[in-house]
């Protein structure tokens, strides 16, 4: 049984973007494999978010796993900060990653662009960080999206580097695991490639139907076709992906021939791809806002993760510690 790993940073509401690119298919591996996933909130700390809303955007997110269909009894489920393993091993992998490595990554390089008064050296060390995550329970796969495969590539580096130095080959090297062509980027609603929450383009998985509805009959569209079989710009294209991962094959291929033949009206399909969107989501809302108002469950859930998550970090941080030659008296 392989172990997998993954997290999801705690900046907001998970999108549908979210949901088709990760969740959906973390539900499907916690059946075969050994999973942690859990809610990097150290993560989100870069961006030094307020105090008064870290805790709510941890539980919302929490709350999201949840509704998806993660099943605490399947799957380890945890809250990043509640391993100081983690942070331990963050510190003992930081003595072995170079600032020239560190400070070359795009995501680095990104931030530190976007944030200039504000490059902190949690920023510089994300990536050790997240390698922490991933070796603290030594993953074979880490499911996450190509933004990420660099990351990844460090992760490896450190974990080779660290059994070239102490001798024994401790941490085995984490492969990402894409889901092969079930992996469906979902596109924004403002005609952009992506979804994302910093495009400000997202529906969002729990969002209050009546605005999903607004949102997606607000998408851009154009005055249609005007030669049978044309191909779609992209903005039109990515309502009909869309559609594909909500509506029914019958509804797609109804709106497809209606492109076809230049007689579609985008405000029927608007329509419809907004009732598809609420149907599809309905149930997950409905859950999420059930588990939301259940303190007593996330308390337990949370309790429950993070004992399971420790005990394999426990036992990764005393091989560590020994190796390295940090030894009790
Ligand atoms: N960096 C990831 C992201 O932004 C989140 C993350 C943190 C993660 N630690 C991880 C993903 C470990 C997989 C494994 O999406």
């Amino acid at each position: 049984m392989d172990t997998v790993v993954s997290g999801i940073r705690s900046t907001g509401h998970l999108h549908l973007g979210n949901y088709f690119g990760a969740l959906r298919n973390f539900v499907r591996m916690q059946e075969e494999n050994n999973c942690y996933f859990f809610i990097a909130d150290y993560h989100s700390l870069t961006t030094h978010p307020d105090p008064s809303i870290l805790h709510d955007n941890v539980k919302n997110i929490l709350c999201e796993y949840l509704a998806s269909g993660i099943d605490p009894e399947k799957a380890t489920i945890y809250v990043q900060s509640d391993v100081p393993e983690t942070v331990e091993l963050y510190l003992l992998l930081n003595m072995h990653a170079y600032l020239g490595e560190l400070s070359k990554t795009v995501s680095f390089k990104e931030k530190a662009r976007k944030q200039p008064e504000n490059v902190n050296a949690g920023l510089l060390t994300y990536p050790t960080l997240m390698a922490a995550d991933i070796l603290i329970h030594n993953a074979d796969k880490v499911p996450v999206g190509k933004d990420q495969e660099q990351h990844l590539e460090l992760t490896r580096r450190f974990a080779r580097r660290f059994n070239g130095m102490y001798g024994q080959e401790y941490f085995k090297e984490a492969a990402a695991y894409n889901f092969g062509e079930d992996l469906i980027k979902i596109p924004g609603l403002d005609g952009s490639g992506k979804m994302g929450k910093s495009e400000g383009n997202c529906v969002y998985l729990c969002e209050d139907p009546k605005l999903i509805q607004k949102k997606v009959m607000r998408a851009l569209t154009d005055q249609g076709p005007t030669e049978p079989n044309s191909v779609k710009p992209d903005y039109i294209e990515n309502l009909f992906t869309l559609m594909k991962v909500v509506s029914t094959p019958d509804t797609l291929e109804y709106f497809n021939e209606k492109w076809n033949t230049c007689e579609i009206r985008y405000g029927d399909m608007k329509k419809q791809l907004a009732a598809d969107i609420i149907n599809f989501t309905t149930p997950i809302r409905e859950r999420y806002l059930d588990i939301c108002n259940n303190e007593e469950y996330l308390r337990k859930v949370t309790k429950m993760g993070a004992e399971k998550a420790r005990e394999s970090a426990a036992k990764t941080i005393k091989d560590v510690r020994l190796l390295m030659g940090i030894r009790p008296f």
